[in-house]
């Protein structure tokens, strides 16, 4: 910098000793040893004083902004911040704890922005991968039956057959997606209603009842209440994250094994939990699975008909109703999913 505090201070100085010599200049009988001694003892104090000063409040709180500004830059928010957090008399100081609070908060936007740039690049390519594979395997019937195979009675209904289960799997895909994005956009709320879970959950064992069927596994309630298990949800949706959380159970369970559903209370919420003797998942990706499009085994996953949105679902539900989901897993041993939410006083009428 070419005027520093020193320099600034220097001319500073040099001009106050002049005034200060040309004003004792004016008076009468003035030595000149006198004006030279009154210039040196104004030019030392002044130039001291003013370097100091210009040093300590206001240099140095430069030399920070730019200190502070290299570690924003550097990505070091952590200990930028919590340096500005504290609150000074010094108006300069306090400029710069709030432009480095700004920085921060401005750079930290921009992170967020970039991070969900590439969430919508990576969620723009996964769903069109999705809706690529049932949209291909239609086709490829509708054409095959086209070239000549709706001739043959026999490979005709087949090929319709299959091209309709594509067209069902693109169907689930895209209403799973629009369940999501209006959940994650908020534009989905939630219709709390005082409901039975154990009934609930025993309808949805009635609807999944050939699915469990097909595998050999058992559906079961582990202590059932006759009184009922009340709890404060929205049923529709309640019934998707029951529904989900036990088809999983029955997807990824081995032949001949269960799927069991348990309630637990205390004081004030209910905990829900879902447990099954399967595949289990392993502990590294246990961490990932409420991630939309996520699945341990793409291809096992696929042959259940999967998308990977099951549980970024429920999750999303769950935490609409103040509820977190967790897992617990043992790999070749099973899982349980489990969450707690609010209890429901019925009505007694
Ligand atoms: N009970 C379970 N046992 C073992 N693995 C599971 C279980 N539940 C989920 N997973 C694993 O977590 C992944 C994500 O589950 P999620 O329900 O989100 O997707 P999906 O079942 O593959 O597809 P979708 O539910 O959308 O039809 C699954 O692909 C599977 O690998
Ligand atoms: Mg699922």
């Amino acid at each position: 910098m070419l005027l520093n505090s020193k320099g600034f201070a220097l001319l500073l100085a040099t001009s106050i000793a002049l005034i200060t010599a040309a004003f004792l200049f004016l008076l009468d009988h003035i030595q000149f040893t006198v004006l030279v001694v009154a210039f040196c003892i104004s030019f030392a104090a002044s130039f001291l004083l003013i370097y100091v000063s210009l040093e300590f409040l206001i240099f140095k709180e430069i030399q920070n902004i730019y200190i502070g500004i290299d570690k924003i830059n550097r990505k070091e928010f952590k200990s930028y911040t919590e340096q500005s957090i504290q609150s000074s008399k010094n108006p300069l100081k306090r400029l710069n704890q709030e432009i480095a609070a700004y920085a921060v908060r401005k750079q930290q936007e921009i992170e967020e922005l970039r991070k969900l740039e590439t969430f919508r690049r990576e969620f723009i390519a996964d769903v069109s991968h999705e809706l690529k594979t049932p949209i291909f395997a239609a086709q490829g019937f509708v054409l095959t039956l086209l070239d000549g195979a709706v001739d043959d009675e026999n490979v005709r209904y087949k090929f319709l057959k299959k091209a309709a289960k594509s067209l069902e799997g693109l169907n689930l895909l895209v209403q799973d997606l629009l369940v999501l994005s209006q959940l994650e956009s908020g534009d989905l709320t939630m219709q709390l209603d005082i409901i039975d879970i154990q009934d609930l959950t025993k309808d949805v064992f009635e609807q999944l009842e050939e699915k469990a069927g097909k595998k050999s596994i058992e559906l079961l309630l582990k202590n059932p209440k006759p009184e009922g298990v009340y709890i404060t949800a929205d049923p529709v949706r309640m019934t998707q994250v029951m529904t989900n959380l036990i088809l999983n159970g029955i997807k990824y369970g081995n032949e001949g094994g269960y799927v069991a559903v348990y309630f637990k209370e205390d004081d004030q919420r209910m905990a829900v939990a879902v447990e099954d003797n399967g595949i289990g998942i392993p502990k590294e990706h246990i961490k990932r699975i409420f991630d939309r499009f996520y699945r341990v085994e793409k291809s096992r996953s696929k042959k259940q008909g999967g998308t990977g949105l099951g549980l970024a679902i429920v999750k999303h539900i769950l935490e609409k109703h103040n509820a977190k989901i967790s897992v617990q897993s043992v790999i070749e041993q099973g899982s349980t999913f489990s969450f707690k939410i609010d209890k429901g006083v019925p009505d007694k009428l």
